[in-house]
Protein backbone atom coordinates (compact mmCIF):
# COMPACT_ATOMS: atom_id res chain seq x y z
CA UNK A 1 0.00 0.00 0.00
CA UNK A 2 0.41 3.44 0.05
CA UNK A 3 2.60 5.20 2.52
CA UNK A 4 1.60 8.28 2.92
CA UNK A 5 -2.22 8.21 2.27
CA UNK A 6 -3.18 5.86 4.47
CA UNK A 7 -1.60 8.20 7.27
CA UNK A 8 -3.14 11.26 6.01
CA UNK A 9 -6.41 9.44 6.10
CA UNK A 10 -5.85 8.47 9.54
CA UNK A 11 -5.33 11.49 10.68
CA UNK A 12 -8.20 13.39 9.01
CA UNK A 13 -9.86 10.58 11.02
CA UNK A 14 -9.01 12.60 13.96
CA UNK A 15 -6.44 10.64 15.94
CA UNK A 16 -6.59 10.66 19.41
CA UNK A 17 -4.02 9.17 22.22
CA UNK A 18 -1.95 7.46 19.59
CA UNK A 19 1.26 5.90 20.62
CA UNK A 20 4.08 8.14 19.28
CA UNK A 21 5.89 4.23 18.91
CA UNK A 22 2.94 2.41 17.33
CA UNK A 23 3.31 5.44 14.44
CA UNK A 24 6.98 5.36 14.05
CA UNK A 25 6.75 2.00 13.15
CA UNK A 26 4.16 2.39 10.29
CA UNK A 27 6.30 5.75 8.71
CA UNK A 28 8.92 5.42 6.73
CA UNK A 29 11.68 7.77 7.25
CA UNK A 30 12.05 9.46 3.98
CA UNK A 31 8.43 8.51 2.55
CA UNK A 32 8.35 7.91 -1.30
CA UNK A 33 6.75 11.26 -2.51
CA UNK A 34 5.78 10.76 -6.20
CA UNK A 35 2.47 11.18 -8.53
CA UNK A 36 1.60 8.14 -7.89
CA UNK A 37 1.13 8.33 -3.90
CA UNK A 38 0.29 12.04 -3.77
CA UNK A 39 -1.72 12.91 -6.73
CA UNK A 40 -3.78 9.60 -7.60
CA UNK A 41 -4.94 9.06 -3.76
CA UNK A 42 -6.09 12.94 -3.21
CA UNK A 43 -9.41 13.17 -4.10
CA UNK A 44 -11.01 16.05 -6.04
CA UNK A 45 -7.77 17.88 -7.51
CA UNK A 46 -8.82 19.88 -10.66
CA UNK A 47 -6.74 19.32 -14.27
CA UNK A 48 -4.77 21.98 -13.15
CA UNK A 49 -3.88 21.35 -10.00
CA UNK A 50 -3.03 17.44 -10.78
CA UNK A 51 -0.62 19.07 -12.83
CA UNK A 52 1.22 21.04 -10.57
CA UNK A 53 0.87 17.90 -8.35
CA UNK A 54 2.51 15.87 -11.20
CA UNK A 55 5.56 18.37 -11.11
CA UNK A 56 5.85 19.15 -7.61
CA UNK A 57 4.36 15.92 -5.73
CA UNK A 58 6.45 16.65 -2.79
CA UNK A 59 5.83 20.17 -2.52
CA UNK A 60 1.70 19.01 -3.09
CA UNK A 61 2.29 16.59 -0.20
CA UNK A 62 3.69 19.30 2.00
CA UNK A 63 1.01 21.31 0.68
CA UNK A 64 -2.01 19.12 1.69
CA UNK A 65 -0.38 18.71 4.87
CA UNK A 66 -0.37 22.58 5.14
CA UNK A 67 -4.57 22.15 4.66
CA UNK A 68 -4.91 19.72 7.49
CA UNK A 69 -2.82 22.01 10.08
CA UNK A 70 -5.31 24.48 9.08
CA UNK A 71 -8.67 22.57 9.39
CA UNK A 72 -7.13 21.35 12.84
CA UNK A 73 -6.58 25.27 13.78
CA UNK A 74 -10.14 25.90 12.29
CA UNK A 75 -11.39 23.76 14.55
CA UNK A 76 -9.31 25.20 17.30
CA UNK A 77 -10.56 28.86 16.62
CA UNK A 78 -14.23 28.13 16.14
CA UNK A 79 -14.77 25.75 19.39
CA UNK A 80 -16.82 27.94 20.75
CA UNK A 81 -19.43 28.38 17.83
CA UNK A 82 -22.62 26.39 16.26
CA UNK A 83 -19.92 25.48 13.15
CA UNK A 84 -17.09 24.71 14.63
CA UNK A 85 -15.15 23.08 11.87
CA UNK A 86 -15.18 19.85 12.67
CA UNK A 87 -16.89 18.42 9.04
CA UNK A 88 -14.00 19.94 7.29
CA UNK A 89 -12.22 16.88 8.75
CA UNK A 90 -13.21 13.71 7.73
CA UNK A 91 -11.69 10.41 6.37
CA UNK A 92 -9.58 11.07 3.51
CA UNK A 93 -11.82 14.05 2.71
CA UNK A 94 -10.25 16.77 0.60
CA UNK A 95 -12.01 19.63 2.86
CA UNK A 96 -12.59 21.74 -0.57
CA UNK A 97 -15.54 18.81 -1.10
CA UNK A 98 -17.66 20.01 1.60
CA UNK A 99 -20.79 21.86 0.35
CA UNK A 100 -20.22 24.67 2.97
CA UNK A 101 -17.13 25.97 0.76
CA UNK A 102 -18.94 25.55 -2.35
CA UNK A 103 -20.91 28.81 -0.56
CA UNK A 104 -20.45 32.28 -0.04
CA UNK A 105 -20.61 32.39 3.84
CA UNK A 106 -18.30 34.34 6.52
CA UNK A 107 -17.66 30.83 7.33
CA UNK A 108 -16.77 29.88 4.12
CA UNK A 109 -14.34 32.68 4.03
CA UNK A 110 -12.37 32.15 7.08
CA UNK A 111 -11.78 28.62 5.78
CA UNK A 112 -10.98 29.48 2.45
CA UNK A 113 -8.15 31.89 4.06
CA UNK A 114 -6.81 29.67 6.75
CA UNK A 115 -6.62 26.63 4.33
CA UNK A 116 -4.13 28.86 1.68
CA UNK A 117 -2.32 29.78 4.80
CA UNK A 118 -1.79 26.71 5.91
CA UNK A 119 -0.51 25.85 2.78
CA UNK A 120 2.01 29.33 2.49
CA UNK A 121 2.89 28.21 6.20
CA UNK A 122 3.92 24.67 5.73
CA UNK A 123 5.75 24.52 2.45
CA UNK A 124 7.55 27.19 3.78
CA UNK A 125 8.79 25.81 6.37
CA UNK A 126 9.24 22.27 4.57
CA UNK A 127 11.52 24.36 2.44
CA UNK A 128 13.99 25.15 5.15
CA UNK A 129 14.13 21.95 6.62
CA UNK A 130 15.71 20.85 3.35
CA UNK A 131 12.89 18.46 2.62
CA UNK A 132 11.84 19.41 -1.16
CA UNK A 133 13.26 19.53 -4.30
CA UNK A 134 12.21 22.83 -5.77
CA UNK A 135 13.18 25.08 -3.24
CA UNK A 136 15.54 25.49 0.46
CA UNK A 137 16.25 27.82 2.78
CA UNK A 138 15.99 31.92 1.45
CA UNK A 139 19.27 33.16 1.26
CA UNK A 140 18.45 36.69 -0.49
CA UNK A 141 19.56 38.33 3.03
CA UNK A 142 22.53 36.11 3.38
CA UNK A 143 25.50 38.18 4.79
CA UNK A 144 23.92 41.72 4.60
CA UNK A 145 24.99 43.06 7.84
CA UNK A 146 22.84 45.75 10.05
CA UNK A 147 23.69 47.81 12.96
CA UNK A 148 22.63 45.11 15.82
CA UNK A 149 22.97 42.10 13.77
CA UNK A 150 23.93 39.62 10.70
CA UNK A 151 21.36 38.42 8.36
CA UNK A 152 22.39 34.45 8.23
CA UNK A 153 20.94 30.80 8.78
CA UNK A 154 18.03 29.62 7.24
CA UNK A 155 15.22 31.48 6.51
CA UNK A 156 11.95 30.41 5.70
CA UNK A 157 11.16 30.55 1.99
CA UNK A 158 7.88 32.54 2.56
CA UNK A 159 7.90 33.83 -1.02
CA UNK A 160 8.20 30.11 -2.53
CA UNK A 161 5.59 29.01 -0.59
CA UNK A 162 3.31 31.72 -0.77
CA UNK A 163 3.47 31.35 -4.56
CA UNK A 164 3.27 27.68 -4.32
CA UNK A 165 -0.08 28.44 -2.47
CA UNK A 166 -1.33 30.89 -4.86
CA UNK A 167 -0.72 28.83 -7.73
CA UNK A 168 -2.13 25.57 -6.09
CA UNK A 169 -5.56 27.06 -4.23
CA UNK A 170 -5.94 29.44 -7.44
CA UNK A 171 -6.40 26.61 -9.40
CA UNK A 172 -9.23 25.61 -8.40
CA UNK A 173 -10.87 28.61 -9.19
CA UNK A 174 -11.55 28.35 -12.94
CA UNK A 175 -15.12 29.72 -13.30
CA UNK A 176 -14.58 33.51 -13.64
CA UNK A 177 -17.51 35.20 -11.70
CA UNK A 178 -17.61 37.01 -8.58
CA UNK A 179 -18.13 34.08 -6.32
CA UNK A 180 -14.50 32.96 -8.32
CA UNK A 181 -12.93 36.65 -7.41
CA UNK A 182 -13.70 36.61 -4.25
CA UNK A 183 -12.60 33.08 -3.28
CA UNK A 184 -9.11 34.12 -4.51
CA UNK A 185 -9.46 37.23 -2.64
CA UNK A 186 -10.15 35.44 0.62
CA UNK A 187 -7.05 33.13 -0.42
CA UNK A 188 -4.73 36.22 -0.77
CA UNK A 189 -6.14 36.93 2.69
CA UNK A 190 -4.81 34.08 3.74
CA UNK A 191 -1.27 34.12 2.44
CA UNK A 192 -1.36 37.55 3.48
CA UNK A 193 -1.57 36.58 7.25
CA UNK A 194 1.58 34.42 6.90
CA UNK A 195 3.44 37.05 5.01
CA UNK A 196 2.90 39.80 7.06
CA UNK A 197 3.37 37.95 10.53
CA UNK A 198 6.94 36.84 9.47
CA UNK A 199 9.89 37.38 12.50
CA UNK A 200 12.86 37.86 13.03
CA UNK A 201 14.63 34.56 14.74
CA UNK A 202 18.10 35.23 16.21
CA UNK A 203 20.97 33.94 17.61
CA UNK A 204 23.79 35.35 19.88
CA UNK A 205 27.42 34.50 19.44
CA UNK A 206 30.33 36.09 21.38
CA UNK A 207 32.29 35.65 24.53
CA UNK A 208 29.86 33.27 27.00
CA UNK A 209 26.65 34.54 25.49
CA UNK A 210 27.69 38.28 25.87
CA UNK A 211 25.88 38.61 22.12
CA UNK A 212 28.18 40.62 20.37
CA UNK A 213 27.11 39.18 17.29
CA UNK A 214 24.09 38.27 16.41
CA UNK A 215 22.77 36.15 13.49
CA UNK A 216 19.10 36.98 12.11
CA UNK A 217 17.21 35.02 9.85
CA UNK A 218 13.55 35.57 8.57
CA UNK A 219 10.56 32.54 10.45
CA UNK A 220 6.82 31.95 9.75
CA UNK A 221 4.85 32.93 12.45
CA UNK A 222 3.79 29.73 15.13
CA UNK A 223 0.54 28.90 13.04
CA UNK A 224 -1.63 29.88 16.26
CA UNK A 225 -0.56 33.46 15.99
CA UNK A 226 -1.80 33.08 12.18
CA UNK A 227 -5.42 31.90 13.16
CA UNK A 228 -5.50 34.68 15.85
CA UNK A 229 -5.11 37.19 13.08
CA UNK A 230 -7.37 35.52 10.48
CA UNK A 231 -10.16 35.09 13.74
CA UNK A 232 -10.46 38.67 14.01
CA UNK A 233 -10.83 39.36 10.18
CA UNK A 234 -13.37 36.79 10.35
CA UNK A 235 -15.49 38.38 12.65
CA UNK A 236 -14.81 41.94 10.68
CA UNK A 237 -15.43 40.53 7.26
CA UNK A 238 -17.59 42.17 4.89
CA UNK A 239 -20.89 41.24 2.85
CA UNK A 240 -20.41 41.93 -0.64
CA UNK A 241 -23.88 42.90 -2.16
CA UNK A 242 -24.41 41.14 -5.51
CA UNK A 243 -26.69 43.30 -6.99
CA UNK A 244 -25.13 46.34 -5.99
CA UNK A 245 -21.63 45.64 -7.57
CA UNK A 246 -22.72 46.22 -10.88
CA UNK A 247 -22.82 49.97 -9.78
CA UNK A 248 -19.47 51.99 -9.21
CA UNK A 249 -19.91 52.83 -6.27
CA UNK A 250 -19.83 49.42 -4.70
CA UNK A 251 -17.26 48.13 -7.08
CA UNK A 252 -15.22 51.03 -5.63
CA UNK A 253 -15.63 49.93 -2.41
CA UNK A 254 -15.21 46.51 -2.88
CA UNK A 255 -11.00 47.19 -4.65
CA UNK A 256 -10.98 49.68 -1.21
CA UNK A 257 -11.83 46.12 0.98
CA UNK A 258 -9.15 44.17 -1.60
CA UNK A 259 -6.84 46.67 -0.48
CA UNK A 260 -7.75 46.55 3.22
CA UNK A 261 -7.05 42.37 3.09
CA UNK A 262 -10.73 42.24 4.72
CA UNK A 263 -12.22 38.82 4.21
CA UNK A 264 -15.91 39.35 2.06
CA UNK A 265 -18.58 36.96 2.00
CA UNK A 266 -21.55 37.26 -0.16
CA UNK A 267 -23.99 35.26 2.00
CA UNK A 268 -25.72 35.44 5.08
CA UNK A 269 -25.02 32.10 7.29
CA UNK A 270 -27.56 30.27 8.27
CA UNK A 271 -27.70 29.64 11.64
CA UNK A 272 -26.42 26.05 12.12
CA UNK A 273 -28.61 24.77 14.85
CA UNK A 274 -29.79 22.12 13.00
CA UNK A 275 -28.22 19.31 11.12
CA UNK A 276 -28.14 20.09 7.39
CA UNK A 277 -26.01 18.09 4.92
CA UNK A 278 -26.72 20.83 2.09
CA UNK A 279 -24.68 23.18 3.99
CA UNK A 280 -22.86 20.70 5.76
CA UNK A 281 -24.04 21.85 9.75
CA UNK A 282 -23.70 18.41 12.30
CA UNK A 283 -26.02 21.21 14.38
CA UNK A 284 -25.33 21.52 18.13
CA UNK A 285 -27.15 18.46 19.56
CA UNK A 286 -24.66 17.12 21.84
CA UNK A 287 -22.30 20.23 21.91
CA UNK A 288 -20.60 21.58 25.31
CA UNK A 289 -22.05 24.35 26.37
CA UNK A 290 -20.69 26.88 29.23
CA UNK A 291 -24.17 28.21 31.77
CA UNK A 292 -22.41 31.25 32.22
CA UNK A 293 -20.18 32.25 29.66
CA UNK A 294 -21.21 35.79 27.88
CA UNK A 295 -20.29 35.23 24.27
CA UNK A 296 -20.73 32.45 21.71
CA UNK A 297 -20.38 29.08 23.58
CA UNK A 298 -23.04 30.24 26.06
CA UNK A 299 -25.65 27.62 26.85
CA UNK A 300 -28.81 29.71 25.57
CA UNK A 301 -26.74 30.45 22.18
CA UNK A 302 -25.15 27.44 21.48
CA UNK A 303 -27.92 25.05 21.88
CA UNK A 304 -30.26 27.32 20.08
CA UNK A 305 -32.84 27.49 23.00
CA UNK A 306 -33.82 23.88 23.38
CA UNK A 307 -31.86 23.56 26.56
CA UNK A 308 -29.21 21.45 28.29
CA UNK A 309 -28.20 18.66 30.05
CA UNK A 310 -26.02 18.54 32.93
CA UNK A 311 -23.72 15.69 33.29
CA UNK A 312 -20.36 14.39 34.85
CA UNK A 313 -18.52 12.60 32.31
CA UNK A 314 -14.73 12.00 32.02
CA UNK A 315 -14.23 14.00 28.76
CA UNK A 316 -11.39 13.22 26.38
CA UNK A 317 -9.79 15.34 23.47
CA UNK A 318 -7.27 15.61 21.47
CA UNK A 319 -4.54 17.88 22.65
CA UNK A 320 -0.50 19.03 21.81
CA UNK A 321 -0.64 18.09 18.16
CA UNK A 322 2.86 17.57 16.23
CA UNK A 323 2.75 17.71 12.78
CA UNK A 324 5.61 15.51 10.94
CA UNK A 325 7.77 14.99 7.85
CA UNK A 326 6.11 13.91 5.94
CA UNK A 327 2.71 13.82 6.46
CA UNK A 328 1.48 12.24 9.84
CA UNK A 329 0.31 14.10 13.13
CA UNK A 330 0.74 12.50 16.43
CA UNK A 331 -1.55 14.15 19.06
CA UNK A 332 -1.92 13.23 22.61
CA UNK A 333 -5.38 12.46 24.39
CA UNK A 334 -6.06 14.48 27.24
CA UNK A 335 -8.62 13.67 29.52
CA UNK A 336 -10.79 15.43 31.86
CA UNK A 337 -13.27 14.38 34.62
CA UNK A 338 -15.92 16.87 35.23
CA UNK A 339 -19.87 18.40 35.18
CA UNK A 340 -20.16 19.48 31.60
CA UNK A 341 -23.26 21.15 30.66
CA UNK A 342 -24.45 19.40 26.66
CA UNK A 343 -27.03 20.65 24.49
CA UNK A 344 -30.15 18.60 24.23
C1 LIG B 1 -17.64 20.34 17.13
O1 LIG B 1 -18.92 19.92 16.76
C2 LIG B 1 -19.04 18.54 16.60
C3 LIG B 1 -20.42 18.25 16.04
O2 LIG B 1 -21.43 18.91 16.74
C4 LIG B 1 -18.77 17.84 17.93
O3 LIG B 1 -18.86 16.44 17.79
C5 LIG B 1 -17.37 18.22 18.40
O4 LIG B 1 -17.11 17.67 19.67
C6 LIG B 1 -17.21 19.73 18.46
N1 LIG B 1 -15.82 20.06 18.74
C7 LIG B 1 -15.48 20.83 19.78
C8 LIG B 1 -14.03 21.12 19.93
O5 LIG B 1 -16.31 21.30 20.55
C1 LIG C 1 -19.13 53.31 -14.39
O1 LIG C 1 -17.80 53.30 -14.81
C2 LIG C 1 -17.60 53.16 -16.21
C3 LIG C 1 -16.11 53.15 -16.50
O2 LIG C 1 -15.47 52.25 -15.66
C4 LIG C 1 -18.30 54.33 -16.94
O3 LIG C 1 -18.18 54.15 -18.34
C5 LIG C 1 -19.75 54.37 -16.55
O4 LIG C 1 -20.38 55.52 -17.14
C6 LIG C 1 -19.91 54.43 -15.02
N1 LIG C 1 -21.34 54.35 -14.67
C7 LIG C 1 -21.92 55.19 -13.82
C8 LIG C 1 -23.37 54.95 -13.56
O5 LIG C 1 -21.32 56.09 -13.27
C1 LIG D 1 -17.35 29.52 31.17
O1 LIG D 1 -17.33 30.92 30.98
C2 LIG D 1 -16.77 31.65 32.05
C3 LIG D 1 -16.98 33.13 31.76
O2 LIG D 1 -16.47 33.47 30.51
C4 LIG D 1 -15.31 31.27 32.22
O3 LIG D 1 -14.75 31.97 33.30
C5 LIG D 1 -15.22 29.76 32.48
O4 LIG D 1 -13.85 29.37 32.52
C6 LIG D 1 -15.93 28.98 31.37
N1 LIG D 1 -15.99 27.57 31.75
C7 LIG D 1 -15.52 26.61 30.95
C8 LIG D 1 -15.67 25.21 31.44
O5 LIG D 1 -15.01 26.84 29.87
Amino acid sequence: MIPVFPIIAFLLNGIGGMDNNILRLNIPPEPNLDPNTVCKTYPALTVKQYELCSAYPDVTASAIQGIQIAVHECQYQMRAHRWNCSTLEKKNKNPYLSPLLERGYRESAFAYAIAAAGVTHQVSKACSLGKLKSCGCDMSMQGQIHDKFEWGGCSHNVEFGEDFAHKFMDAKENAGDIHAKINLHNNKVGRLAVMKNVMRQCKCHGMSGSCEIKTCWKATPDFRVVGDVLKRKYHKATEVNFLNTADNRSRRRLVRKQKNSMLLYYEKSPNFCDPNPEVDSPGTTGRFCNKTSDVVDNCETLCCGRGYNTLRVKRTERCHCKFHWCCYVVCQTCTYNEWVTVCK
